[in-house]
């Protein structure tokens, strides 16, 4: 069991790795600056909305194993282990902006008691151990020595816990290798890969993973574009592609784009660490721009079949930025409600859980309790966030309420013959305008073996390239 001190702990990261190390069996101490979050924590009560985050908050408080504090004095001084967990919202220029993390390398410094690791679990840009090294070191009383080790996270935000618990791998960045270990060591209760590397490198696992997924999406939708021209379908194409072992099916699925606090901010991050070190990176940007498309295009099919938006009643089904939680920052809905309401059109919305932050933010927007609400009177509805109640719609119920016909299917997640059943017009991202025969997706089972054969003899086998391995 270690002590552990959690900076920036009611927030996301910062919470879900609170209550899982205490599942992990350490003793944790939660340290933010929210007063209000704190106190709800200390009652047991999980400020954001995250699956199995309030079973593990309260199992943490009943065994004594979590506490949260606003007070450094208290948290990082009993504290072999210090996680930095604060944000690192983009700036102007689109990079990161680490006042946070400057504030909390100052505040732990300042408090700490005796030899401390400092664990950067925040995304950081590239140098940042250092970076957090050097403040520490100038703000540490005599006596105080300080190790930072880069650990970046690899979580979903809806699937937090479980990915703690389950990880792909641990990244490690250090350049004291027993600190390194010390840090794999509080995870030895899970069974995953442990890659230990330089800082700097480390550093870049994360961004370059969050940006490789960006880009796999931003692939899929240009893709998805030029399909909506040619009537071919883009779920197919992406099961046809993801079929390739080297492809994957995942992060291929053609929509709104991507929002959240992540993918955006960290594109627009290694962008910018990019262009300060005199690289261009026109593939990130081209990434960035494509996205910002998607909602334009969703707008201007609705503009095309309406003809005109201004005084049109449109409702959306969703607004966080995706399933199971409740976060709207960067959220399409977003986009798509500032694009709407500049056109005067009328905006009905509805979300399972992030309909108060939306009224927080547009005033104007009109929420309704479900789907059914959002569609009452409608012309248009956009489906934009794929929750499991808009999957299943009672199609005819939707059909009824509205005022319009159109439907236009932000996420590729309904049955267009269903809604065409329904007497509705059904609009998707690069899906066929005409069906023809429908698609039937037959894997044959004779394909196994045969791919399983060895490959023959061929001129390829002795070709120079063929021993590159990809
Ligand atoms: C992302 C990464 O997946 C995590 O590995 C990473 O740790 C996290 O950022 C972070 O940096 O903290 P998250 O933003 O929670 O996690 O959500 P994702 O599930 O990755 O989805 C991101 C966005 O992409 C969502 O808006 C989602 O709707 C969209 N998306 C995802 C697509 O449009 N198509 C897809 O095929 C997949």
């Amino acid at each position: 069991m270690a002590n552990i001190a959690v900076v920036g702990a009611a927030g996301y990261v910062g919470l879900a790795y609170s209550v899982s190390l205490a599942a992990f069996g350490h003793r944790v101490i939660g340290v933010d600056r929210d007063p209000g979050r704190i106190w709800m924590l200390n009652d047991g009560v999980a400020p954001i909305h995250e699956p199995e985050l309030p079973e593990l908050l309260q199992r943490g408080l009943a065994t004594g194993l979590l506490t949260f504090t606003t007070d450094y004095a208290t948290a990082i001084p009993p504290a072999e282990f210090v996680f930095i967990c604060v944000g690192t919202p983009s700036t102007e220029t689109g990079a990161a902006d680490t006042s946070a993390i400057v504030a909390a390398a100052t505040a732990i410094a300042r408090q700490s008691k005796g030899r401390t690791i400092v664990v950067n679990k925040s995304t950081m840009p590239v140098g940042s151990a250092q970076f957090v090294a050097d403040i520490l070191a100038e703000h540490a009383p005599s006596g105080v020595t300080f190790t930072v080790v880069s650990n970046p996270e690899f979580l979903r935000e809806g699937s937090a816990i479980y990915d703690i618990f389950h990880p792909d791998r641990i990244v490690l960045g250090a350049d004291d290798l027993d600190a390194a270990h010390a840090v794999g060591d509080l995870y030895n209760t899970l069974n995953a890969a442990i890659l230990i590397t330089q800082p700097r490198t480390a550093e870049m696992v994360k961004y370059a993973s969050n940006a490789f997924l960006a880009t796999k999406i931003s692939f899929i939708n240009e893709v998805a574009l030029i399909c909506d021209q040619l009537d071919a379908d883009v779920d197919v194409v992406a099961r046809g592609m993801g079929m390739d072992a080297r492809i994957t099916p995942r992060f291929l699925h053609a929509g709104l784009g991507f929002g959240g606090s992540c993918f955006p901010k960290d594109v627009r991050a290694l962008a910018a660490m990019a262009r300060e070190n005199a690289c261009d990176s026109p593939l990130l940007n081209a990434v960035l721009d494509i996205n910002a498309g998607m909602r334009s295009h969703v707008i201007a099919k609705v503009r095309r079949r309406l003809g005109t938006l201004t005084g049109a009643t449109i409702g959306l089904f969703g607004l966080s930025f995706k399933p199971e939680t409740d976060d709207i920052r960067e959220a399409p809905a977003i986009s798509l409600i500032e694009e709407l309401l500049a056109q005067e059109a009328t905006v009905q919305a509805t979300d399972p859980v992030a309909n108060a932050h939306i009224a927080a933010r547009f005033p104007e927007v009109r929420l309704a309790a479900d789907a059914y609400g959002a569609a009452m009177s409608a012309d248009a509805v956009i489906l934009v966030t794929e929750w499991p109640a808009y999957r299943s719609l009672n199609l005819d119920r939707i059909a009824n309420a509205m005022r319009g016909r159109l439907v236009v299917d932000g996420r590729n997640v309904l049955d267009p013959g269903k809604v065409a059943s329904a007497g509705l017009v059904y609009e998707g991202i690069g899906r066929p305008r005409n069906e023809g025969a429908g698609t039937r997706i037959t894997v044959l089972p004779e394909a196994e073996p045969l791919r399983a054969q060895p490959r023959p003899e061929s001129v390829i086998d002795s070709h120079p390239l063929a021993s590159r391995g990809d």
